[in-house]
């Protein structure tokens, strides 16, 4: 994982959303319920559909799926259609492998949009063709992606460019699907493969639905993340699966009321809080729940991470673990308030972010190493109110026993087993 991935936006990009909230502001103020369609300027949710501009399924926009012809052009002016239009409005993407360069999707839009993706999205190699990120939704509020597409980041071609692994400033590579500043959005049904860099990054989010969705890549791609997730609020991730080569999740500073139920995730780095502390101004992260899932050959399962020197002062509260299924996990359960990747961080044991009740409840299944708990909180701030309840991991290896390794960690412990009933 690299958190130089993770930044927060410049300045700009605030300054930006504030304009577009006071634009929203008046507009939605101003607009009478039922007004024809061509005077529609503002936004309105609740109108009735007008006729859009132009075509909305990209085939009768010059878009070709023969997986060799840029059809990039053929969806932004299918968005455009769209997005200055009324109503909800549907975007046809039909089966087909199309061709893809950087498609920066912005709004505010008039419409509610659903894009309903069949055919298969193959981004680019030639890395001059983004800016930034792949598909990048940004102020669009009220969308839906879903179909039983892919969006597939075709990374294997842009992976050996990847030097995060020796350069802690490197260059990151474009990111498959990002949402920024976006307000009720569902993803549902679709693939995301091999992305060149992470996934699914949603950014100052608000009442984000995954469902049903499969993200893959091997699991020794580079910064693969699958979903990661910054300055939210309100995300639901239900029955997806998510096998790559970094975290599944992670849920980074800022982010509160998550909601993981029913998915699987592995190979990869797990379900992860953090890296907290590594910027100024962090935000909080609150109220996470993860409930009925599966963690399969992943190195960790359950993680919370902060860095040893932080550079801000935040909170970790109210995270309820329950009904997680370990298969093979290197690290199942762990919290760690000394993260310092690499050597980065000077060693002062002086944590500043508050890790506090924390309740890891049912987990079962086997350890890959022998250290199946681990508890590695601050000498100056103890983790408190942490909960282990019915937890029954097993090293499955020979040569050594099952354990947990626990310090500065206050809670308690009922009905775990004893090895690993450390609090
Ligand atoms: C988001 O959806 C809710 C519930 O449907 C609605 O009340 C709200 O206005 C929507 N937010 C925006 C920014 O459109
Ligand atoms: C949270 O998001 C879900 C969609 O995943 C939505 O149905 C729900 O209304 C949102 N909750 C609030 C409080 O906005
Ligand atoms: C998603 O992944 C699961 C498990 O790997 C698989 O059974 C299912 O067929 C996949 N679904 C799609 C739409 O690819
Ligand atoms: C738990 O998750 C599995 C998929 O891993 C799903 O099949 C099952 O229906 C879920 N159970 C509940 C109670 O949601
Ligand atoms: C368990 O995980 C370890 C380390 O990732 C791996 O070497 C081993 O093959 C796995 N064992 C099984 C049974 O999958
Ligand atoms: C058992 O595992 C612990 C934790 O990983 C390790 O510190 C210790 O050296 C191991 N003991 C043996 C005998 O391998």
């Amino acid at each position: 994982m690299v958190d130089a991935g993770r930044r927060r936006r410049s300045n700009g990009a605030a300054l930006m959303v504030a304009l577009c909230a006071v634009l929203l502001g008046t507009a939605c103020a101003t607009k009478p319920a039922a007004k024809p369609a061509a005077a529609a300027a503002a936004v309105d949710v609740g109108a009735a559909p007008s006729v859009p501009a132009g075509p909305l399924d990209i085939s009768k926009l010059g878009a070709k799926g023969d997986g060799k012809t840029d059809s990039t052009q053929a969806i932004m002016q299918a968005w455009k259609n769209a997005c200055g239009a009324t109503g909800t409005q549907k975007i046809v993407i039909p089966e087909g492998n199309y061709l893809i360069g950087a498609l920066e999707l912005s709004g505010p839009c008039t419409s509610n949009i659903i894009i309903r993706l069949d055919g298969n999205l193959l981004g680019t190699g030639d890395l001059n063709a983004y800016k930034k990120n792949w598909i990048e939704f940004m102020r669009v509020d009220n969308f839906a992606v879903n179909g039983h597409g892919t969006i597939d980041g075709q990374g294997p071609l842009v992976w050996g460019k990847n030097e995060c692994n020796k350069n802690y400033n490197c260059k990151i590579l474009p990111n498959s699907l990002v949402l920024d500043y976006v307000t009720n959005a569902s993803i549902r049904g679709v693939t995301l493969k091999n992305a060149k860099f992470f996934h699914l990054n949603l950014f100052n989010c608000k009442n984000v639905l995954v469902e049903k969705v499969n993200i893959t890549a091997p699991g020794d791609s580079p910064n693969t993340d699958g979903i990661h997730m910054g300055d939210s609020e309100n995300v639901t991730i239900k029955a997806t699966n998510i096998a790559v080569g970094d975290d599944c999740i992670s849920i980074g500073p800022g982010t509160k009321h998550v909601k993981i139920h029913g998915s699987r995730c592995g190979p990869g780095h797990g379900i992860s809080v953090g890296s907290l502390g590594r910027y100024k101004d962090e935000k909080d992260v609150e109220d996470i729940e993860v409930t009925n899932c599966t963690i399969k050959g992943a190195t960790n399962g359950l993680r919370i991470k902060s860095y040893e020197d932080s550079k801000s002062q935040l909170k970790a509260t109210r995270f309820v673990y329950d009904q997680v299924v370990m298969e093979n996990v290197s690290y199942p359960i762990i919290i760690d308030q000394k993260y310092c990747p690499n050597n980065i961080c000077s060693k002062t044991g002086s944590s500043k972010v508050t890790v506090n009740d924390i309740v890891f409840k049912n987990i079962v299944g086997t350890s890959a190493t022998p250290e199946a708990v681990t508890l590695n909180c601050a000498n100056n701030l103890p983790c408190q109110g942490v909960q282990l309840v019915n937890v029954n991991l097993k090293y499955t290896g020979t040569h050594n026993k099952t354990m947990a390794v626990c310090h500065n960690a206050v809670g308690k412990s009922s009905n775990v087993v004893k090895e690993l009933a450390c609090l």
